[in-house]
């Protein structure tokens, strides 16, 4: 009986943390899109608009490449670039630290895609 009782106990429990789990399941989207508000503001706060142009961003910069609607500007390869540069692309490695370069990468990548 007691131990019909623990089975029950047992059983119970993780369905009850599933349940738990279910509105916790919202944090990764809503966290995307944090990442995206805050490489916005760094886009904003390090001029990137003073040399690209991106019409999210309100940035009509001709220095360097437009990124409106280039489909090549992956995460990875904007991370490269902002982190080490390339020509008369500045390196951000030792302004911004990586989470503000992912943060910048994963704004841009959005943005262009637009
Ligand atoms: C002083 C002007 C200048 C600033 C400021 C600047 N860039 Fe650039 N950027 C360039 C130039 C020029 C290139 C082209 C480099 C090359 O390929 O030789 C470039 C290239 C890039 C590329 C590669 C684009 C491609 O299609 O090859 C990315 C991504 C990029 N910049 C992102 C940024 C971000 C994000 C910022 C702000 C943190 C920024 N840049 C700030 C001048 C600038």
């Amino acid at each position: 009986m007691l131990g019909t009782l623990l089975a029950l106990a047992a059983s119970s429990a993780p369905s009850a943390a599933q349940d738990g789990a279910k509105p916790a399941a919202a944090p990764p989207a809503a966290g995307a899109a944090d990442k995206i508000a805050k490489g916005r503001e760094i886009f904003a706060n390090f001029a990137c608009g003073s040399c690209h142009s991106l019409a999210d961003a309100g940035a009509a910069g001709h220095v360097g490449p437009s990124f409106d609607g280039d489909p090549n500007l992956s995460e990875p390869f904007i991370i490269d670039r902002v982190t080490n540069g390339q020509g008369a692309m500045p390196a951000f490695g030792g302004q911004l630290s990586p989470e503000e370069i992912a943060a910048v990468a994963a704004y841009v990548s959005h943005a262009a895609a637009k």
